[in-house]
């Protein structure tokens, strides 16, 4: 099984795909969190997306189209993948549909949160006491939110016109109240 976490920045995709990683044995793969191990490893991809991510703009589509598949075969292995952060531009959600079809798998489901703007801003400035992400400014934030604008948000449509099963989830209130939502809408 495949399936998507989708949302703008700060929407909760990290926080709900760890809770439904335990609940599903669905393998969890976060390209953002990949992006910042190769980072903090200072790998040669760490070196080439680095400046990037700390401008919070999106990493070149081949790029992380690579990433993902070297990764997800591993993934899937057995229990199925949850992509967190991938696609994130209709070009990448081709990739990975082409991906897919070779193995004769599709994007089962998406779970789409929403979150108003100004609920996610003071999210990710809350985080950045916690963690220090260094892209959690708000200079950063404004730049991810304008890039999901522009170039995320078409993902949805591009698999809604697939007909896929997109499950679309209220993200306020507490994480509790969140996963609670998700997993009535999946079961
Ligand atoms: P990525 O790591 O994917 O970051 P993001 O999409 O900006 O999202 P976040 O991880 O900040 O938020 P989230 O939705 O996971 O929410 P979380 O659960 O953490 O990408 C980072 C960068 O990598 C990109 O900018 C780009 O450069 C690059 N990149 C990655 N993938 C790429 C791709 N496919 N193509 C190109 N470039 C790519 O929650 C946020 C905070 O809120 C946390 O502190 C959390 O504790 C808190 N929180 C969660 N839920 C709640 C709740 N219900 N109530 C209150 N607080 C909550
Ligand atoms: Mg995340």
């Amino acid at each position: 099984m495949i399936g998507l976490i989708f949302g703008p920045p700060g929407s909760g995709k990290g926080t709900q795909a760890a809770r439904l990683e335990e609940e599903m044995r669905i393998h969890h793969l976060s390209t953002g969190d990949t992006l910042r191990g190769e980072v903090a490893k200072g790998t040669s991809l760490g070196k080439e997306v680095g400046r990037i991510m700390a401008a919070g703009d999106l990493v070149p589509d081949e790029l992380i189209v690579d990433v993902v598949r070297t990764r997800l075969p591993g993934a899937e292995q057995g229990v199925g993948a949850l992509l967190d952060g991938f696609p994130r531009t209709v070009a990448q959600a081709r990739a990975l549909d082409a991906m897919l079809a070779d193995e004769g798998h599709r994007v089962d489901f998406i779970v789409a949160l929403k979150v108003p703007e100004d609920a996610l801003v003071e999210r990710l400035l809350h985080r950045a006491e916690l963690e220090g992400r260094t892209d959690d400014t708000r200079d950063v934030i404004a730049e991810r939110m304008r890039e999901y604008h522009k170039l995320t948000e078409a993902v949805l449509e591009h698999y809604r016109k697939q007909g896929a099963r997109i499950i679309e989830v209220d993200g306020t209130g507490t994480p509790d109240e969140v996963f609670d939502r998700i997993h009535l809408a999946l079961t």
